[in-house]
């Protein structure tokens, strides 16, 4: 099991690559792609992190995101407009130094938990090991929620960035 908060060592020299994976690749892991992308920035890792994302489904790929979700994102004061849809493929387990999976059916997709295979909600600080829930079907709160467990998991992966040496 891993501990709470530890991300694991880099492959390779240079920047980190982290994934966010959920089913389509338009509600909950772009949301945390582009958080992350601009926590990374603020913390002055830009080019030591990359950030992307992707579905364990190939419904979505090429488009953008899920106007509900780009429409939360906005409103938080980020910018929505660069995704577009990917899906998973063996590559990603030989390129990412970190996949997060938004929930277990994602990370039953995955293959289950291992070094470089975590639940993304293994590092919120609040309600550790629970599960981004999709938001797909339901209302605008849904992707609310989204975003809160997004906001305040990406800053506590930040904080397990700056701790990994190398990375500056
Ligand atoms: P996501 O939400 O996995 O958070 O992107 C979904 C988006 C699309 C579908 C399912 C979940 N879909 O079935 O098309």
């Amino acid at each position: 099991m891993t501990r709470v908060g530890a991300i694991p060592p880099p492959r390779r020299p240079g920047a980190y690559r982290l994934g966010f994976v959920c089913l389509g690749n338009i509600c909950r892991s772009p949301m945390a792609d582009t958080v992350m992308r601009a926590r990374v920035d603020e913390a002055g890792l830009s080019g030591h992190v990359v950030v992307d994302s992707c579905g364990t489904g190939g419904w979505h790929v090429g488009e953008a995101m899920d106007h509900r979700a780009a429409s939360s994102l906005l409103a938080a004061g980020y910018d929505p407009s660069g995704h577009r849809g990917q899906q998973l493929d063996d590559g990603w387990f030989e390129t990412h130094d970190l996949l997060l999976a938004m929930d277990r059916s994602n990370l039953e997709g995955l293959g289950g938990r291992g070094e470089r295979v975590h639940l993304f909600r293994d590092h919120d600080p609040v309600g550790t090991g629970g599960e981004v829930p999709d938001p797909y079907y339901g209302g605008e709160q849904g992707f609310e929620e989204v975003l809160a467990m997004v906001e305040r998991t990406c800053a506590s992966l930040v904080d397990a960035l700056q701790c990994t040496p190398g990375l500056r």
